[in-house]
């Protein structure tokens, strides 16, 4: 199949890129592919004829999104409806990866694909567009994740290393809960969610759940870093933008759809502490 990853030059598209295998995938960037263009994205479409589209590409700066909803309404909303229109004339599957910040963030126990959607934040208010909008197209799948990192891009797991690199103390919330789940986890059960054709609406993160001072002190722990590490509250940093108290996913509908491949998030995690300590002792690919 010919797959077309939107947002080519992001964290979850490399892994798509890097662990797909026995399929054309493309991954063209911002600059070849602009989701703001809505004529872009449909020459592009039609000219590349891809079997599927996975739209990974989205206005990800959740704070700024506060300031600039119009903007993030654009890309991560209103694209998605251009998406599904230029899928349906080429009769290709939509893809449309989706967050927890969908909903609340008030649960107690973790939130099932058909729990009630209530976004609080600008972020959250536009992806849950995208979401609706990927229903426009004839064959589409939602799939919501959360707390995505990798061995590359911009993420809570490379900002860890570098500052305890640095010898900088670290103060990390620690009430806020999630599971944070490596890109090439994630990349390798969407492979398998386009194979098997799965429809609808699924949560695809890793099993379990911890907070993001359980993930650092994980990170830390595996990676053999001595690192300054104490607990904070969510209130001790006040930022433009909520974050959900509490983000965990169940992914039953998924299970219930067919082969589940998610590991732990300590699994992922160590699966990419290992390939990063290669890349940094130049016996492994950057
Ligand atoms: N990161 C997470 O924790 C997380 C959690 C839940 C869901 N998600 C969702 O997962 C998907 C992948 O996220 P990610 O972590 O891979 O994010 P990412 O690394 O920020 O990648 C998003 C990509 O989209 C690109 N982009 C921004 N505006 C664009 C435009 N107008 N046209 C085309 N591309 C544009 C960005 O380019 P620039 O870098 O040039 O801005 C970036 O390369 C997104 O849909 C995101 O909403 C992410």
């Amino acid at each position: 199949m010919r797959i077309v990853v939107t947002g080519g030059s992001g964290q979850l598209a490399r892994a798509i890129r890097e662990t797909w295998t026995g399929h054309d995938v493309l991954c063209p960037p911002e600059a070849e592919l602009d989701l703001s263009q809505r004529e872009a994205i449909r020459q592009v479409l039609l000219t590349l004829k891809p079997d599927v589209v996975i739209n990974a590409g989205a206005f990800t700066q959740v704070d700024r999104c506060e300031t600039e909803e119009p903007l993030a309404t654009l890309i991560n909303g209103t694209a998605v409806t251009w998406l599904a229109e230029a899928c349906n004339e080429l009769d290709a599957k939509l893809v449309q990866i989706s967050t927890d910040y969908v909903f609340d963030g008030q649960a107690t126990r973790p939130y099932l694909e058909t729990d009630p959607v209530a976004p609080r934040s600008a972020y959250g208010r536009t992806k849950l567009l995208g979401e609706q909008a990927a229903r426009g197209c004839n064959r589409h799948l939602v799939a919501r994740t959360a707390w995505l990192y990798d061995a590359w891009g911009k993420n809570f797991f490379l900002t860890m290393v570098n500052a305890a690199r640095q010898g900088r103390a670290l103060r990390v919330v620690a009430d806020q809960r999630g599971t944070p789940t490596s890109c090439r986890a994630l990349a390798r059960q969407l492979q398998t969610v386009v194979e098997e054709d799965w429809q609808g609406l699924v949560h695809a993160t890793c099993a379990g759940e911890t907070t993001w001072h359980g993930f650092a002190t994980e990170i830390f722990r595996q990676l053999a870093i001595p690192a300054e590490l104490s607990p904070c509250t969510t209130a001790d940093y006040p930022l433009p933008a909520p974050r959900p108290a509490y983000s965990v996913l169940d992914g039953a509908h998924r299970r219930a759809l067919g082969t589940d491949q998610m590991p732990t998030w300590e699994q992922a995690l160590t699966e990419v502490v290992d390939d990063f300590q290669r890349a940094s002792s130049g016996t492994g690919p950057a």
